[in-house]
């Protein structure tokens, strides 16, 4: 009987999940239409912003992805074939030939469309038409999937509800034999964290951003993560650090990520140090990375920003996001300690300032950066800032100085000594 189960085992066909597409086991990166452009796109729109992502070094630094956001398809299926149309307006050449030149240029790009009847804006979804949509997508070689959450019919309210409706489009995406890096846009809806991992490769979690740093919004109601239903547009960023803060704990290299909506920076609504915290939390965070603004004309000291090498690399590394270790009131505002292991036994530690005023020379405890790891406390390290980099050695503590609503980013390497020794002589170390 043994032998017999074990025969059927062998022979049984694996399982396939999205999450064994073999993609996403780092957070990805790229560039998206809506944030700038939203309806307003055609094939330059697109091309051009790929072309200047490639001139501007952005490819190279792992921006691989480009994302056509809604309002790319006519307003009504084909009555014959039932396939959902590109609209020849505003892709004359076609949606294959488009895909082909971004690909020449070696980027990968990404399809959007909603698990409704309707996309956000009004334009047929794939809501039950989940397989004749999925095979026309991978025939024209698309490579990621924007999955939104519109015209839904009800089908939500339930966790169950809505991992049904998006297990639907990842079992169609499967079965193209494409592998296609799926990404859930449902908003943070019906704790899309719990389950989403077994049907995708990442997953947002709030309503949509907005470009500003924490201006309060009606139309973005709720404060925490655990919203029950309306999650709502206009979220500042800081709106979304919070709810995301707790959420890291269910993303990683081997289940997907929390996606905190793409990029303003270049957009114009917040300050340099506002899109510093901006980019710093999307990184230390290991939330996808959009671009989402026009890239033909953005400034140098934005282009300089998201080009930073060292955050980068703190994004790309194959480990866990970083754990918000304390948040506390400070001036008007609150400061928020973030700290996270990388992959060769680094850490990376975060100090953000969200009051109006500056903060200056706060000392960041070992003992709070390492409350998991106690160990790591009695050596010293070479710290190197990743904004100014500046380089040091700590021991005991970090020294903050953080501009109003900016971050402090640091990467943190053992030294080679352990300071117990020299450290502690002559001093009781409680
Ligand atoms: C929703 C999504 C946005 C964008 C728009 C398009 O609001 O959350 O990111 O895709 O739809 O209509």
């Amino acid at each position: 009987m043994l032998s017999f189960t074990l025969l059927v085992l062998a022979i049984a066909p694996a399982v396939i999940r999205a999450l064994d597409n073999g993609l996403g086991q780092t957070p990805p990166m790229g560039w998206n239409s809506w944030n700038h452009y939203t309806c307003d796109i055609n094939e330059t729109v697109i091309l051009s912003n790929a072309k200047a992502m490639e001139e501007a070094g952005l490819l190279e630094l792992g921006y691989n992805y480009i994302v056509m956001d809604d309002c790319w398809s006519k307003r009504e299926r084909d009555p014959e074939t039932g396939e959902i149309v590109p609209d020849p307006e505003k892709f004359p050449h076609g949606i294959e030939s488009m895909i082909e030149e971004i690909h020449n240029m070696g980027f990968k790009f990404g399809m959007y469309s909603s698990a409704g009847k309707y996309t956000c804006a009004g334009y047929p979804g794939s809501l039950d038409h989940e397989e004749i949509d999925a095979k026309k997508f991978a025939d024209w070689k698309i490579d990621y999937l924007k999955y939104d959450n519109c015209f839904n019919q009800g089908r939500s309210g339930t966790p169950l509800i809505s991992y049904k409706r998006y297990e639907a489009m990842s079992e169609a995406l499967n079965k193209t034999g494409r592998p296609i890096f799926y990404a859930l846009c449902q908003w943070g809806e019906d704790q899309v964290w719990n389950w989403a991992s077994t049907v995708a490769n990442s997953w947002r979690i709030t309503g949509d951003i907005y470009d500003s740093f924490n201006r309060y919004d009606i139309r973005c109601p709720c404060e925490t993560y655990d919203c029950p239903s309306l999650q709502g547009y206009h979220c500042s960023i800081m709106n979304i650090v919070n709810k995301a803060a707790p959420l890291v704990q269910k993303t990683g290299p081997n289940s997907g990520w929390s996606d905190m909506d793409m990029l303003e920076i270049g957009n114009g609504g917040m300050t340099y140090d506002e899109y510093i915290t901006h980019f710093t939390m999307w990184a230390v965070l290991k939330s996808p990375i959009f671009l989402g603004n026009d890239v033909s004309n953005m400034t140098p000291d934005h282009l300089e920003l998201v080009s930073n090498p060292d955050v980068i690399a703190v994004h790309q590394d194959v480990s866990a996001p970083a754990n918000r270790m304390w948040k506390k009131p400070f001036g008007d505002g609150y400061v928020h300690l973030f700290s996270g292991s990388l992959s060769n036994g680094d850490w990376v530690v975060a100090v953000i300032n969200e009051a109006n005023v500056p903060l200056v020379e706060m000392s960041i405890l070992f003992s709070d950066i390492f409350i998991d790891n106690r160990d790591n406390t009695k050596f010293v390290w070479n710290i190197k800032d990743l904004w100014t980099k500046e380089t040091t050695t700590a021991a005991r503590h970090l020294t903050a100085d953080v501009a109003p609503h900016g971050t402090q980013v640091w990467r943190l390497q053992k030294a080679t000594h352990n300071s117990y020794n020299y450290y502690w002589v002559g001093h009781n170390p409680n």
